[in-house]
């Protein structure tokens, strides 16, 4: 049983927003330690298909650390610094209003909801799709080609750089944006996952707009890896079924966050400009979605897509509570013990 005494605020957060499951969330280790990984410098864990993760993330406003980082990387503050209320529930969020939540003694105040995915990753088919790509783009035998080619797919290379110019600031691999920099998607393509997962200020027309409603669907994002690492040196890594990722992502409004990204801009065959092609990592195949377009000149390379590259095993929508739902919880009489049928009554 639950006791008030119990120094709660140190397991799910006090009444102040910065201590909350969101903001320790934030701070959690990125990496999963794994020696037999190369990179080992990298704070950031590699996932199955070789890449970087967990490198972009949103940061929240008024945590010290985020106003550190205001002062000292202040392009990299513009793009990335996101209200407190898109992750903590009761706070402000960016569209200027405190984020509702059930208000039964002040339930929800605090409090998240945190979405994990257990997705398999098919490295074989992932392999099979690169040399298609690579192939397209010039003599796929070429180790520089395919890594271009992963790069295209991911709209990040494998080693986390940008595909498009860094910000004159240059301080961090996310010190990026597309706007002016990346005409019609030649350098990052516009259905590569990244691109897709957070257009940032992608609307040439109206910039400082589109990266101000990106902000309405930013995620604090972990993974970790599953099963036997992939020899991603080796493309003709065997496909199998027994590795993937533990996707996870803490939100204070799942359908505007996790599913909003998922449906309107990873799954979606129109997004911005493109048609019938869908996120090549996360998306499955619909007949009208089998291919991948990285616009190129003179000629765009193009490559179907005959397997997904990720399947959805399973997962769940959970709410992290905040410090007063615990409280509220542990003063709550204890449920009467269920009556057991075999004890007969003297
Ligand atoms: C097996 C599944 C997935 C893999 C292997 C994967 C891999 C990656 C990688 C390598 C990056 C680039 C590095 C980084 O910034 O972290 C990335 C970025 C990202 N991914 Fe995924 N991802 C997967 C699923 C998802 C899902 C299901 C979502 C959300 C619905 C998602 C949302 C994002 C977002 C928001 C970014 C950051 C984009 C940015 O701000 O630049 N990913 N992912």
């Amino acid at each position: 049983m639950l006791r008030p005494e119990w120094g709660l605020e140190l397991a799910c957060g006090g009444t102040n927003p910065h201590d909350s499951h969101a903001a320790i969330f934030n701070r959690l280790e990125r990496r999963a330690p794994d020696p037999k990984r190369p990179h080992k410098k990298s704070k950031h864990p590699i996932e199955h298909f070789g890449y970087l993760d967990g490198v972009s993330q949103p940061m929240i406003k008024g945590l010290p650390r985020v106003k550190y980082a205001k002062e000292v990387r202040p392009e990299t503050y513009q793009l990335h610094a996101v209200e407190p209320g898109e992750f903590v529930l009761g706070e402000k969020n960016e569209r200027q209003i405190k984020t509702p939540y059930p208000e039964l003694a002040d339930f929800g105040k605090n409090g998240s909801f945190y979405v994990v995915r257990q997705m398999a990753q098919h490295v074989g088919a992932y392999n099979q799709m690169v040399k298609g790509l690579a192939a397209e783009i010039g003599d796929a035998s070429e180790k520089s080609v395919l890594e271009d080619a992963a790069g295209k797919i991911m709209g990040r290379r494998r080693d986390g750089a940008p595909l498009t110019d860094m910000l004159p600031e240059n301080k961090s691999l996310s010190s990026f944006s597309f706007a002016g920099r990346n005409s019609g998607g030649l350098q990052c393509p516009v259905s590569s996952h990244i691109r897709r997962a957070n257009p940032r200020d992608s609307r040439e027309d109206e910039p400082e707009t589109s990266l101000r409603l990106s902000k309405r669907h930013r995620i604090l994002r972990r993974g970790r890896i599953y099963g036997a690492n992939a020899d991603n040196d080796n493309f003709d890594a065997e496909d199998q079924d027994k590795q993937g990722v533990l996707f996870m992502c803490v939100n204070a409004d799942i359908a505007q966050q996790f599913e909003f990204i998922q449906q309107t801009w990873l799954n979606n065959p129109t997004f911005a400009g493109v048609d019938g092609e869908v996120d090549p990592i996360v998306s499955g195949l619909e007949p009208s979605e089998k291919r991948f377009t990285a616009p190129a000149r003179p000629r765009p390379a193009i490559v179907k897509r005959d397997k997904p590259l990720t399947t959805v095993k399973g997962g769940g929508y959970f709410f992290l509570p905040g410090k007063n739902a615990l409280l509220w919880l542990a003063k709550q009489p204890a449920p009467a013990a269920p009556s057991d049928p075999t004890i007969k009554e003297k």
